[in-house]
């Protein structure tokens, strides 16, 4: 959950990069931004985190049972962007986000925004309403183009803030040698005893819900996954680049274009001009 983020990173961008996600979702999938190129100073804009998966799949519950996926985002824009106010969000961006709770990421970071958990099937796509800053009332901002990051989840994360596993994982033989015993209780839960070449006993315990890939009799090796994978779900992050424009200079750059077409246009006026007193001339 971006809550497990929020109270484990104050900054959940690594140096290198990585989203603070990414410790605990640890399988990767895909996801998009839609995003204008460049905006003008005090504008209300979106951000869209797109976080595609087919949601006819389902994953385990903590419980065992099936469950459909939920989706979360978290997006760091550059220093001074910050969530639009309700007041500044237009009715249809309103309708679209009716019952999504967007916040900032913490007191020090107000332009980092998250979002989640939120039903995957209504929600493939995560919008998010930004307001954009204005150099003339904040120094630190300038009018420059900004990398910004996003980051999307579907599905349940494989690890707990306090180091556990989460029932979404393929666990591993505690070690090598061979299956002597499978019980599964009536809820599910199966105990997998394995005894190695010395004589060792050990026996783990997999939740309910899980698929089991090995048998009584088995050889398997240290580590070897004991059961399926049942992970459907993954997390993505990507990047991109907005323009904080400054009008007058838009409105500069279309006044220069507009010089430079009228002096071509005259210029060649002229040269029909030429032309025609010359071809006069040679009548003569
Ligand atoms: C569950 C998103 C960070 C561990 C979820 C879910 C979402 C989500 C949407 C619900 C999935 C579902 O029900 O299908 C995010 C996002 C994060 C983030 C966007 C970053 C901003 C973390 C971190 C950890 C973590 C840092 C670990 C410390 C988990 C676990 C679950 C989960 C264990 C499953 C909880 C349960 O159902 O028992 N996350 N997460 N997540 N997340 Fe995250």
């Amino acid at each position: 959950y971006p809550v497990f983020a929020q109270q484990g990173y104050s900054n959940p961008r690594a140096a290198n990069g990585k989203l603070a996600c990414a410790n605990c979702h640890l399988n990767q999938k895909a996801i998009e931004i839609e995003a204008p190129q460049g905006v003008l100073p005090n504008s209300v804009f979106e951000i869209e985190i797109k976080v595609p998966y087919d949601v006819n799949r389902q994953q385990i519950s903590a419980d065992g049972k099936p469950a459909d996926l939920n989706v979360g985002g978290i997006l760091i824009l550059p220093k001074g962007f910050k969530l639009a106010s309700k007041k500044q969000i237009s009715p249809e961006v309103k309708a679209k986000n009716k019952g999504v709770f967007i916040s900032p990421y913490s007191t020090e970071f107000d332009n980092i925004l998250v979002v989640g958990p939120i039903a995957g099937k209504t929600h493939q796509e995560l919008i998010f309403p930004v307001v954009a800053p204005d150099p003339d009332k904040d120094a630190d901002v300038k009018y420059l183009s900004y990398p910004f990051y996003a980051g999307g989840n579907r599905g349940r994360g494989q690890v707990y803030p306090t180091g556990e596993k989460s029932n979404i994982n393929a666990f591993g033989a505690s070690q090598a040698g061979q299956v002597t015993e499978i019980t599964t209780t009536e809820k599910g839960e199966s105990t997998v005893t394995i005894v190695n070449s010395n004589g060792v006993t050990t026996s783990q315990t997999l939740s309910t819900g899980l698929q089991l890939l090995v048998k009584q009799g088995d050889i398997v090796k240290a580590e070897q996954p004991l059961n399926m994978d049942p992970n459907v779900g993954g997390f993505g992050q990507e990047e991109s680049e907005i323009v904080l424009q400054s009008s007058a200079r838009v409105l500069g750059y279309l006044a220069f274009c507009f010089a430079l077409l009228l002096t071509q246009i005259l210029l060649v006026l002229k040269k029909k001009q030429y032309e025609k007193v010359q071809a006069a001339e040679l009548n003569f």
